[in-house]
């Protein structure tokens, strides 16, 4: 099908790796013309634009007049807004004010991500299973009493977005309850998260994992699981960041959980947007939620109202439907007749940062790909926090470069995009022990522990 009569245009709002993943599935049906707008020129995305016959606009992707603007300018039958902060900014909202389809949620709907307290007190309003014990608290003399009642056992949490890095947890980043308690006053200090509030949780122990869900307010459509590496550095180790890489399985379960596991968190996430519907808050678009498997069953760490970066490289790299008839679906509230499918592969995905990330990174560093070894690897690359000048890539303050193996086996494409990721160079590292056997055998031992 070439482009021209019957032609789709579709408005993409953010500039990651992740909405690098949601272009390139879009553009893989032909009739789309991708229209982006982005803080800054993301070079994948950019280059998608102009091959489908589309175009790209810089500009504040929190600036949701600024997105109208340019969605009218360029006739848009159908728009996703991704990044947290866009969502939280209400992008959807205006888009749908003036009459645009938009498959991404409501400033209301995306609250379950942009307010802790408002999920926790959500799940426990509506009986929804998964919660650890948890306080909200404004003041800081109430959030010590609750440290010490969970016996210094504690997550601290500020409730409001601070790009996945705001959340500290006694034994990891904080030493003992003394510093949790003083984590929960700096946070009330200084109003990190915007909402003068913090949640404090039970701390919990075991895996993690990642269930993302196409939503239309009633149906849930849930896709494969993928594990994301939070932490810094290699073996589990170092301050959280935005995720350091992460993998599936061919089977989409994990090598530590079973379909029965994986059905009671499809479970929970469908009771949420049913809860969020009764509470007018209809959830359109993609549902993220983050769960940890423990001793005691598995557990909610948190939704997101996204997909996940880099988890959306893992999914979307298989999706065998057409996203964009997803994403209308999505918008139309029709997802119950829309089929949706993945690949039964493995994928394994490597974030290529700047070398002091998280700390201060890097900026204005060239990166440099060696076009002929990268294709030799098979690997896919997502850009993410980097810019293009004069045709030259260099880094942001963020992640760089996300780098994709997809295989029929785990270790296969962890090898795809380890071999990718040398065929990039810059003031940039990596975690390479993601997706390897090592490091997959180690969870499984652990979670064996954990359950026996
Ligand atoms: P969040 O921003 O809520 O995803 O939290 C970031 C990370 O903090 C999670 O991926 C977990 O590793 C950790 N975390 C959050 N809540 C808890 C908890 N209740 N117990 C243990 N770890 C937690
Ligand atoms: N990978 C974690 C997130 O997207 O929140």
């Amino acid at each position: 099908m070439g482009r021209g009569v019957g032609i789709m245009r579709f408005l993409l709002v953010g500039n990651g790796a992740r909405e690098h993943a949601i272009a390139e599935a879009i553009c893989r049906n032909n009739s789309v013309s991708l229209f982006a707008f982005m803080n800054a020129k993301n070079p994948g995305i950019a280059k998608l634009c102009e091959k489908t016959g589309g175009k790209f606009e810089i500009g504040n992707i929190c600036d949701g007049a600024a997105i109208v603007n340019f969605a009218v300018a360029n006739s848009i039958s159908l728009s996703f807004s991704s990044p947290d902060a866009t969502l939280q900014a209400g992008v959807s909202d205006a888009l749908i004010a003036k009459g645009i389809p938009c498959a991404s949620p409501t400033k209301s709907a995306s609250r379950v991500e942009w307010d802790k307290s408002f999920a926790r007190n959500l799940m426990k309003k509506y009986a929804i299973g998964g919660s650890p014990k948890f306080g909200v608290f404004k003041g800081a003399d109430e959030a010590a009493k609750f440290i010490d009642s969970l016996k210094g056992e504690a997550a601290v949490k500020p409730s409001g977005l601070t790009g996945g890095k705001g959340v500290k947890v006694v034994g990891v980043q904080l030493k003992d309850a003394e510093e949790a308690k003083e984590y929960a006053r700096e946070i009330l200090q200084s109003n990190m998260g915007g909402l003068k509030e913090l949640v404090i949780e039970e701390k919990l122990i075991g895996e993690e994992f990642t269930l993302q869900a196409f939503c239309d307010g009633k149906t849930l459509i849930p896709m494969l699981l993928v594990q994301d590496h939070k932490l810094a550095f290699e073996n589990e180790t170092g301050p959280n960041t935005g995720g350091m890489g992460s993998y599936s399985d061919a089977n989409h379960l994990l090598p530590f959980i079973s379909q029965e596991e994986y059905d009671f968190a499809v479970s929970i996430m469908q009771q949420t947007i049913l809860a969020l519907s009764s509470e007018s808050s209809s959830f359109t678009g993609v549902l993220y939620g983050q769960f940890i498997a423990t001793k005691e069953g598995i557990k909610v760490i948190e939704f997101n109202a996204r997909f996940g970066d880099p988890e959306a490289m893992n999914a979307l790299a298989l999706l065998e439907a057409d996203l964009y008839s997803v994403m209308e679906s999505m918008a139309k509230g029709t997802l119950a007749d829309t089929p949706i499918s993945f690949a039964k592969k493995a994928t394994v995905c490597k974030y290529l940062v700047p070398k002091s990330y998280p700390g201060k990174s890097e900026e204005n560093e060239e990166i440099k790909i060696n076009g002929e070894a990268l294709a030799k690897s098979n690997a896919k690359i997502y850009y993410s926090s980097v810019y293009e000048k004069e045709g030259k890539i260099y880094t942001q303050k963020s992640r760089s470069i996300g780098v994709l193996g997809i295989a029929g086996s785990i270790s296969e494409a962890e090898r795809i995009s380890e071999d990718g990721c040398t065929s990039i160079s810059g003031v940039l590292r990596h975690r390479r022990d993601i997706g390897t056997k090592a490091l997959i055998n180690r969870k499984i031992e652990r979670m064996n522990k954990i359950r026996s």
